[in-house]
């Protein structure tokens, strides 16, 4: 029977559940290659912990290196995030010819391209599925089984930490902080959370996304980024009276010339599918000129979940090694002469439908003065809503827009913000999917 080896570097959640999962259904994944997949040496810093699974003699190394430079492993699964020394370990990785599986969205966001590039020039992979969507196979989806259309756009929920946020309050009643502890307790919140509820980890998983969709370089810094920190329960409240629910998605569309990628807490029907994924759960929507409209939906983070996704990554690279090819699928999707450097479109740029929420001082004259500054901006009012919830003197004015343009949306605010019948910045949420 031919054997792989393969090494990993962090022993925490992900990598400990891929050393699990080989453990458990290694027999299993034997009969679907035809070879073993044996893993050969695991680095953590910690060998002390107690991961629930027994390792063969001689596996566990706190000295990454001896992973890295192993002539006998092909394949090196990195698991220690973040931007710094896993950097550094792919690099030396890929430079003496192992093919990475990383779960490393921070990284491949920020220097993906430099990555990439080494990769090429070396001739291995980067294989990364479980950075982005936990087990959707988002990356595979794009890359091979939508290889023959134009993706068109791609709308998701990303983050699971946000999502359980955003569902344990519209559903439950429970404080932004509360959610924020339990899913936090539940292990998939980043280690640093407001990446999570900022959206900067959905920025990464986007960033990757847009690339492969359109054969564009990764750009993570064009990306628009909101995150759900400024989402209050009186928002959720009147979203669901309306008919909608709050959920941080992340959007990209391709016209041809320009990207628009945006991460923004986002007004969704209720008819929408993707308004009933709750609690840690991920689901993405992909059109494409040839399929209409399709959707993922599952785990987006956790131990088994992940795991799955780099294991699935290790059996493709295995597979290939095994009949003597590598890169048979291009990494970002399209060959590399013909990735790009596309322009992102910026947020001013689109136009769309808008809730705004005014903290507005109860006497009359107010919602003219609103209106009509609105007006000025060309922006027509669909509804307005007005509740006996008056603290201090102030009370919260709801409004829904007809279609309007962002820039004047974001003018007509700040106009509006300066007066002195407002008393705090007005909350604005982008509504996707109305008319
Ligand atoms: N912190 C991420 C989330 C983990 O909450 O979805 C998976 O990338």
């Amino acid at each position: 029977m031919k054997e792989i080896k393969i090494g990993i570097l962090g022993l925490g959640t992900v990598g400990t559940g891929i050393a699990r999962l080989l453990q458990e259904n290694g027999s299993l994944i034997t009969q679907r290659l035809g070879a073993t997949l044996t893993l050969k040496k695991a680095a953590d810093i910690d060998l002390e912990k107690d991961r629930g699974i027994q390792f063969e003699d001689g596996v566990l190394t706190s000295d990454a290196d001896e992973v890295v430079n192993d002539p006998e492993i092909d394949i090196i699964l990195e698991m220690i995030g973040g931007e710094t020394i896993a950097k550094d370990f792919i690099i030396k990785a890929i430079n003496n010819g192992k093919h990475i599986v990383t779960a490393n969205k921070a990284l491949l966001a920020s220097h993906g391209n430099e990555l990439f590039k080494l990769a090429a020039e070396k001739g291995v992979s980067i294989a990364f599925e479980p950075s982005v969507g936990g087990c959707m196979p988002i990356i595979k989806t794009i890359r091979e089984s939508l290889a023959g259309n134009r993706i068109v756009s791609i709308c998701g929920i990303l983050n699971g930490t946000c999502n359980y946020i955003l569902s344990k309050i519209t559903n439950e009643g429970v404080s932004f902080e509360d959610a924020l502890a339990e899913a936090q307790a539940e292990g998939f919140a980043e280690a640093d959370p407001t990446l999570d509820i900022e959206g900067f980890d959905t920025a990464h998983k986007l960033a990757i996304l847009s690339s492969i969709a359109y054969g564009a370089e990764i750009n993570l810094k064009d990306i628009y980024v909101e995150g759900i920190s400024n989402i209050t329960a009186m928002d959720i409240e009147f979203a669901d009276q309306c008919g909608y629910r709050i959920k941080l998605l992340a959007i990209t569309k391709f016209n041809g010339n320009a990207i628009e990628a945006r991460i923004h807490p986002t007004m969704i029907p209720f008819s929408n599918p993707l308004s009933n994924v709750n609690g840690s759960l991920n689901a993405v929507t992909l059109s494409g000129d040839a399929i209409g409209e399709m959707m993922l939906y599952g785990h987006g983070a956790g131990m088994m979940p992940t795991a799955s996704a780099a294991i699935s990554d290790t059996i493709d690279i295995a597979r290939d090694l095994l009949f003597g090819a590598t890169t048979r699928v291009p990494m970002l999707s399209f060959q590399k002469k013909h990735i790009k450097a596309i322009p992102t479109q910026p947020i001013d740029d689109i136009s769309g439908y808008y809730y705004v929420r005014f903290s507005a001082i109860d006497q009359p004259g107010v919602l003219s003065k609103i209106s009509g500054i609105l007006g000025e901006h060309s922006i027509s009012i669909k509804s307005v809503h007005q509740y006996e919830q008056k603290l201090n003197g102030v009370v919260p004015i709801f409004m829904l827009t007809h279609h309007a343009k962002e820039s004047e949306i974001q003018k007509a605010l700040a106009k509006i913000a300066s007066l002195d019948i407002t008393t705090k910045q007005p909350a604005l949420i982008r509504i996707e999917g109305s008319s």
